[in-house]
């Protein structure tokens, strides 16, 4: 494969866009109301709004493969803002040549760029194909997730 090219969404993305975050809640075993995949990709797009999604582009078939999307914060610790690495995904067929590494180490180079170079994500401890990348690319954290109960 030659040189994956890594970019942020445009408005005319949508459909290709879809159909990836979709294939990545089908992996989770997940399904979303059209309304809030409509209001991520929107606020995706908004330059109001401190969320982006990014997308690898196939060298030959310009199609989209693969889809990162992200979120700025606050944190009480550092007085420059944090990213947060909320959904990573490549398609299946497009797995181990380095699309997954290449989104990852693109929000790196946007996070330096607006000045908020920690990033940070979470994954299931089951996740193990996900994590053979994250120690390539991260370190491990130790930390445990906990939510509010729901109801
Ligand atoms: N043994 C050793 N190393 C391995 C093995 C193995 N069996 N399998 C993979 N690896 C390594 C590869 O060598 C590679 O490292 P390298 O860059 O040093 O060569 C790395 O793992 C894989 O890296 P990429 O090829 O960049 O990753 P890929 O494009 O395959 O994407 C991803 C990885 C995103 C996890 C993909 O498998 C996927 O979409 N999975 C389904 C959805 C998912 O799990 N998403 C992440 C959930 S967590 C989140 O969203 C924050
Ligand atoms: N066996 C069983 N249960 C126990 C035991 C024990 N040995 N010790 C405590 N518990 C239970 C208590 O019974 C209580 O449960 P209950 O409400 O059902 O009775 C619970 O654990 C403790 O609850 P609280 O009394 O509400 O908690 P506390 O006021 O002691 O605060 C805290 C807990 C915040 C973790 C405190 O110990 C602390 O500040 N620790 C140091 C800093 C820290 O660890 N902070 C959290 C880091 S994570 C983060 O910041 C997001």
């Amino acid at each position: 494969m030659g040189e994956i090219e890594i970019r942020d969404i445009v408005e005319s993305d949508y459909e290709e866009w879809l159909r990836l975050f979709e294939l990545y809640l089908v992996f989770y075993e997940k399904s979303l109301p059209t309304e809030i995949k409509e209001a991520t990709f929107k606020r995706a797009l908004d330059p109001s709004v401190d969320m982006w999604s990014s997308l690898a582009i196939h060298p030959e078939t310009k199609k989209p493969i693969g889809l990162v999307n992200y979120l700025r914060h606050m944190s009480t610790w550092s007085v420059t803002d944090q990213l947060y690495l909320n959904d990573l995904y490549v398609e299946e067929g497009q797995r181990l040549k380095h699309v997954g590494r290449n989104l990852i180490e693109y929000v790196y180079a946007k996070g330096d760029a607006m000045g908020a170079p920690n990033v940070y994500w979470c994954t299931d401890m089951t996740n193990h194909r996900a994590q053979l990348l994250y120690t390539k690319v991260g370190w491990y954290s130790g930390k445990v997730i906990y939510k509010r109960p729901p109801g």
